[in-house]
């Protein structure tokens, strides 16, 4: 995708020559009114119509009683008139050929069933007219860039100019952003209210600030997806050029529906919007204090290109929070090369640490801190400094300290990150930004330093990683699964099981070795145990029943022709007990070696198939050892679920157990994801548990379901 200089139509809301205010009210602190006032008290460079019938001057400017009245052109109209006449305003500004609208109006899609039939009518006309619309339910759009000048909100606070650009879903919080960011004095690029998000999205915002020379850094407050399966193919690309912060409101609600196979128990919204974010690289912060910590040093410093943290301290208490905090996120405090050591020795006080972080031991000298800065952040083996300070005594100013940490960053090389940790109620972190390296970000305390360092970092680390690739499946291959496919769903009208002898085929077509295996009558597993092969595992196939090992549906072990009779009957009589009538039988040849992880799939109504690959077994549910990732999982992707697991090591051959064939596992990861890709009715799938053997063995299925929704099934809505 070439995201090259696409601005999508936002630039003549974001960027315009003219506004036109429409419900620009005569009452200054009504929200029509604040519009108003807020682009000439904030400087706004163009020209400014206030719309309003009932009024021939508004705050010293000429009102007209329509759009269509001004008689001029007019590239954004900001729309804040009583929700019954917004459709009417719209249509002016069709006739008036806007270019832009920003419609504030709430009472739409967010509110009755009324407000979306109005909101859709709306769409479609701007949509007809070829002009973006934001909202509607927003609170507006701001520019800080000096040819605009534009604060189209109406909210008071105008943000420093700076190239971190916001998109807020929550108007509320938006307006508490936008106060936040000025109070930490972090520059603003633009800022937009997205609202119902009816026309314009955060997929065409992101798309805007790739190109968008103003902004290097993108914060995403998110509370809905319209399209993640968009977002999923946009996003990579923009973070490649810019990082992506995000924080996605509404972790708690979600997962909470009945679910008929593991893949199924284990997944949850908040699942496949962690999925979205890590296969994109889009960096998830917790908090939105994380978002504006990590959002200050990636607006400000480079991305660091290793783990290793240079520590300057003068309190040796936060110098060990600081390590201990960047080695749990995968950083590390390395020795100082010796070089380094023999230079800082030659001035340091001899009571200073000199083990990383050096700690100058109370020592508030402005010199001696820069020159230790300094001396680390040129050090080999260093790729990141964080200086720490405390006054110890109001000997010396924190503006010096400060002044001095300015200078001690200018030395250090450019692609070399710089945090300072002011812990002085005393100083404002602006202190820090008067040296020649300009701003250089200051945290309140060593936790919150490190963790934006460890994000940044792994940020990098995953712009470096080189773009991966899907696996896709040959024509024949794909023809064969679809004529089993729809001969099943032909006569089908709600979700189901697939037989097993079908789903045998489907593995075996797509080249995913499943173990021999019969589906008979009770009285023919004699004869197919033969057929497969000894040992043998019997495996009830019944309605409904998932969870056969629960309830005694498997037998293990059977050696002989005749053990397998019995345990038939056996399982019959024990099944009809607990009300299960047995169907038939799966004759399987039973794997005795391997390392036990499983593979899935479900389908999210909106995220659509989710791949699930884990720590396999009847626990998976309990110990949830797994990862998600969304249909079409890349090599990349794969290898990345498989080195998330905590289980990975169980692959490596741990404690002298043997290691198992991770290409494989990739493999069957990359051809199931190509399967839900050919086969959109596959609803959710389970290999559980396949067996890993060692390298250059393969894997081989010993169970697998897959469940089918015919095409019209209310299940089988994905957004693609
Ligand atoms: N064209 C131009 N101006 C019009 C108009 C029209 N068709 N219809 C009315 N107006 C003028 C009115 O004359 C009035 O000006 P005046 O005060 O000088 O007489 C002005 O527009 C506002 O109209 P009013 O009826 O006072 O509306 P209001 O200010 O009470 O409410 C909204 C308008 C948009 C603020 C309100 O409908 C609304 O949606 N509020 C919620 C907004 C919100 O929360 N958005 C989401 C934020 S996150």
């Amino acid at each position: 995708m070439d995201l090259a200089r696409r601005t999508n139509g936002i630039d003549h809301i974001l960027c315009p020559a003219s506004v036109a205010v429409v419900g620009a009210s005569r009452k200054l602190n009504s929200i029509g009114g604040s519009i108003l006032s807020n682009l000439l008290q904030d400087g706004f460079t163009g020209r400014i119509y206030p719309i309003n019938p009932t009024a021939e001057e508004v705050q010293g400017l000429k009102a007209y009683p329509s759009v269509t009245a001004v008689g001029e052109s007019v590239d954004l109209a900001v729309i804040a008139v009583p929700v019954k006449a917004v459709e009417q305003v719209v249509d002016d500004c069709v006739r008036a050929r806007v270019k832009g609208l920003v419609i504030i109006t709430a009472g739409f899609a967010e509110s009755s069933a009324e407000g979306r039939a109005l909101e859709r009518r709306i769409l479609e006309k701007v949509r007809a007219a070829g002009i973006r619309m934001v909202g509607p339910n927003c609170m507006g759009v701001l520019n800080t860039d000096r040819k605009y000048r534009l604060n189209a909100t109406f909210t008071p606070i105008y943000p420093p100019e700076g190239n971190i650009a916001i998109l807020s879903q929550s108007g509320a919080l938006g307006l508490t952003i936008l106060d936040h960011v000025k109070a930490l004095n972090l520059g603003i690029s633009s800022f937009v209210s997205v609202g119902n998000k009816a026309d314009v999205s955060g997929n065409d915002l992101l798309i805007y600030w790739a190109s968008d020379p103003n902004t290097d850094v993108i914060l995403l407050y998110l509370e809905s997806f319209g399209n993640p399966r968009k977002f999923a193919r946009i996003a990579p690309e923009v973070v490649r050029q810019k990082p992506v912060i995000a924080v996605k409101a509404g972790r708690s609600a979600a997962g909470s529906r009945a679910a008929s196979s593991h893949s199924a128990a284990m997944a949850s919204l908040d699942v496949a919007v962690g999925a979205l974010f890590e296969q994109a690289g889009v960096i998830r912060t917790e908090t939105l204090e994380d978002m504006f910590d990590l959002a200050a040093l990636l607006a400000t410093q480079p991305v660091p290109e290793g783990p290793c943290v240079g520590v300057v301290t003068n309190a040796g208490g936060p110098g060990i929070l600081l390590a201990d905090a960047c080695e749990a996120r995968g950083l590390s405090l390395p020795q100082l090369a010796p070089d380094t050591v023999d230079a800082l020795r030659a001035f340091l006080p001899p009571h200073a640490g000199m083990a990383n972080p050096i700690d100058l031991v109370g020592s508030d000298d402005p010199a001696l801190i820069e020159r230790a800065m300094t001396l680390v952040g040129n050090d080999p083996n260093i790729d990141a400094v964080v200086v720490i300070f405390i006054p110890p005594l109001l000997t010396t100013r924190p503006e010096d300290v400060a002044a001095g940490i300015g200078r001690g960053a200018a030395a250090i090389p450019r692609y070399k990150p710089v945090q300072g940790v002011f812990m002085s109620a005393l100083s404002k972190p602006e202190l820090l930004s008067t040296g020649e390296r300009g701003r250089i970000p200051s945290y309140a305390f060593p936790e919150n330093a490190a963790m934006a360092l460890a994000a940044a970092y792994q940020y990098g680390q995953w712009r470096k990683r080189p773009v991966g690739r899907a696996c896709t499946l040959d024509p024949v291959v794909t023809a064969t699964i679809r004529q089993i496919i729809d001969a099943e769903v032909e006569n089908a009208t709600k979700p189901f099981w697939l037989p097993a002898t079908d789903v045998g085929v489907i593995l075996d077509t797509v080249g995913i070795s499943y173990a021999r295996s019969i589906e008979v009558a009770i009285d023919e597993v004699s004869s197919a145990s033969e057929q497969v092969g000894f040992p043998v595992v019997l495996k009830a196939i019944a309605p409904g029943l998932v969870h056969k090992s629960d309830v005694g549906g498997v037998v293990l072990g059977l050696e002989t022709p005749q053990e397998v009779r019995d345990a038939a009957i056996r399982m019959r009589e024990q099944l009809a007990k607990i009300g299960i009538q047995l169907e038939k039988v799966l004759v399987q040849r039973e794997v005795r070696n391997g390392i036990e992880m499983m593979i899935g799939l479900t389908t999210d109504p909106v995220f659509g198939p989710l791949l699930v690959c884990g720590m396999g077994g009847v626990h998976v549910e309990l110990i949830k050892d797994v990862a998600f990732r969304l249909t079409p999982v890349h090599d990349r992707d794969a290898e990345e679920m498989i080195a998330q697991l905590k289980s990975a090591p169980l692959l490596r051959g741990y404690r002298g157990g043997p290691p198992g064939d991770r290409h494989a596992l990739i493999q069957t990861i990359l051809r199931i994801s190509a399967l839900a890709e050919a086969v959109p009715e596959l609803l959710e799938l389970d290999l559980n548990p396949v067996k890993v053997l060692p390298p250059g063995q393969g894997l081989v299925a010993v169970d697998a379901r897959m469940r089918i929704c015919p095409p019209g099934a209310v299940e089988a809505r994905r957004t693609r």
